[in-house]
């Protein structure tokens, strides 16, 4: 593996990404690991990443200087390359002007990660200093304008350095540098792929577990599902899945999940019924937040108690990603972001975390759940928030509307696939507001509800735009909902963006 020390910079997790996609595991690490700690990781090469700071300033994170004797190939990266300069005695100012954006670098050596390449290559460029002087033993590999050593190296103490971002699109040779660097420079194989990564982490689980009992709880969407089919192939039958059924599913997903787990992989599989449960608590309840209170409170409810009544489990299973990980800043990746697929489970439980895929991103969870055989339904679920449908009921939660509401959603979802849009459509389902209006059927006058369809494309649901669906698949969907459930006389979609509203209606 290569790892990436973090100094903060914006595109770190894209570092990690592309050397991954060349083959190569790569995690990002605090850079404030010492040259003890990275000695016993013994990675093949370490990236120093990009950073706000200045080297010069106050407080700039530095590495641990003892990192430069360990004899690993270093290379630096935009703030990496500075502190690189600054640890050899190099000499690092503030640019004349600032660079952000694209920048032609004139290549002007032949060291191992740009011989035979084009000379002028279009890079990004996004700092305020620069090396204006190498330190002794580097050679200059390139310059732009106002970068006089936009890259550098010392090919004997295998370090190399680069003013600009090699990991970003625009640089357009940066994909291949990188690659130099990981194959030619550290000697990497490149054969690292999601079958690696389940067989060395099935091995892990079977050495972290050894005979103890692990629970899991199984909400039905991808990350937890991927996390209770790699702990089973490791550990089998010492595994057990909850799965609270708390009547705010969709159509079809509880008998998936059972069918899935139950039938298909033989895992002990305990379903909890607790619909009337759920039901009776939310009763009279219209306040969103409250609701949202009450369904978390809850879920970790009926997860204790039934855990109760299975005995010991020394571990709990947890389908925590990377990105939540890094999201809560990697200096502080001890304390994982309380973030979960459903509801939230017991902080004060006493058990130990397991959490096989916290090192991986959401698509390769989905490679690796692909590579394990779970269904397509599961792989590709698109998100469904914790408090289900109860957030899409606007309002007082009744049996009736939830009905409503699963039944208008299963048919969006049938003809959103008809349409061959299920890939190209982020999240989309229907909401039920708490009113209704006057129509016309069959000659007699209806006071009816009204469906709202929400359809949104989106990258990481911070941010979205409602879905351009053509005029005759939502023309389809209207008349089938109107015809085929009772109790509605109205359809209307959402064309709003997010912000101003979000895409869940409460
Ligand atoms: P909003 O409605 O905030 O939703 O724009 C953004 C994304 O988050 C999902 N969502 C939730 N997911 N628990 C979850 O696990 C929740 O309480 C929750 N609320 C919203 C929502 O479906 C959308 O994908």
């Amino acid at each position: 593996r290569v790892v990436v020390m973090d100094f903060g910079g914006q595109y770190n997790q894209l570092i990690a990404r592309r050397i991954r996609d060349l083959g190569v595991f790569s995690e990002l690490i605090p850079h404030s690991t010492g040259a003890e700690e990275l000695r016993e990781m013994a990675p093949k090469g370490i990236v120093f990443s990009g950073g706000p700071n200045s080297v010069y300033a106050n407080g700039s994170p530095k590495c641990d200087p003892a990192i430069f004797e360990l004899g690993i190939p270093i290379f630096g990266i935009c703030y990496g390359m500075q502190m690189i300069s600054a640890h050899y005695g190099g000499v690092v100012d503030r640019a004349h002007k600032r660079e952000y954006g694209k920048a032609e670098v004139e290549l002007v050596s032949d060291s191992p990660l740009y011989n035979g390449m084009s000379r002028n290559q279009l890079v990004w460029m996004s700092h305020s200093d620069v090396v204006i002087s190498p330190p002794e033993g580097f050679q200059v590999d390139g310059k732009t304008h106002s970068a006089p050593v936009a890259a550098m190296s010392d090919p004997v103490r295998k370090v190399y350095a680069v003013q600009f971002h090699p990991e970003v699109r625009h640089t357009e040779g940066g994909n291949e540098m990188i690659r130099r660097f990981l194959y030619d420079v550290c000697g990497c194989e490149g054969n690292w792929s999601m079958e690696t990564f389940i067989d060395d982490t099935v091995a892990e689980l079977k050495r972290q577990i050894g005979d103890k009992r692990v629970l899991c709880a199984l909400s039905g969407g991808v990350d937890s599902s991927v996390v209770a089919a790699l702990i089973h192939r490791a550990i089998g039958d010492q595994l057990t899945c909850m799965f609270v059924d708390h009547g705010l599913l969709r159509k079809g997903e509880a008998d998936s999940v059972v069918r899935t787990f139950g039938d298909h992989f033989q895992m002990n599989l305990v379903k909890v019924d607790a619909q009337e449960r759920f039901l009776s608590k939310l009763s009279g309840v219209s306040d969103p937040e409250q609701k949202r209170k009450i369904i978390g409170n809850e879920f970790i409810r009926v997860f204790e108690e039934e855990a109760e009544k299975l005995g010991k489990h020394h571990f709990l299973g947890q389908g925590t990603l990377y990105t939540d990980i890094v999201e809560s800043g990697t200096d502080t990746a001890q304390t994982i972001k309380s973030h979960h697929n459903v509801g939230g489970l017991p902080e004060d439980m006493e058990m130990d975390l397991v959490e096989p895929v916290n090192t991986l991103f959401k698509d390769e969870v989905r490679k690796v759940g692909e590579e394990l055989g779970l269904p397509k339904e599961i792989v590709w679920r698109q998100p469904f928030p914790g408090p289900g449908l109860g957030i899409r009921v606007i309002g007082e939660v009744t049996e009736e509307k939830l009905t409503i509401v699963r039944e208008s959603d299963a048919i969006l979802r049938d003809e959103i696939a008809k349409a061959g849009l299920d890939s190209e459509i982020w999240q989309y389902f229907t909401a039920l507001p708490d009113f209704k209006s006057v129509g016309v059927m069959g000659d007699s006058r209806t006071y009816a509800y009204t469906v709202g369809i929400r359809a949104v494309t989106s990258i990481d649901g911070m941010t979205a735009d409602w879905s351009r669906i053509p005029y005759d698949v939502l023309e389809a969907i209207s008349n089938r909902i109107i015809n085929e459930v009772d109790g509605v006389n109205r359809v209307v979609y959402d064309i709003t963006s997010k912000p101003p509203a979000t895409i869940e209606w409460e």
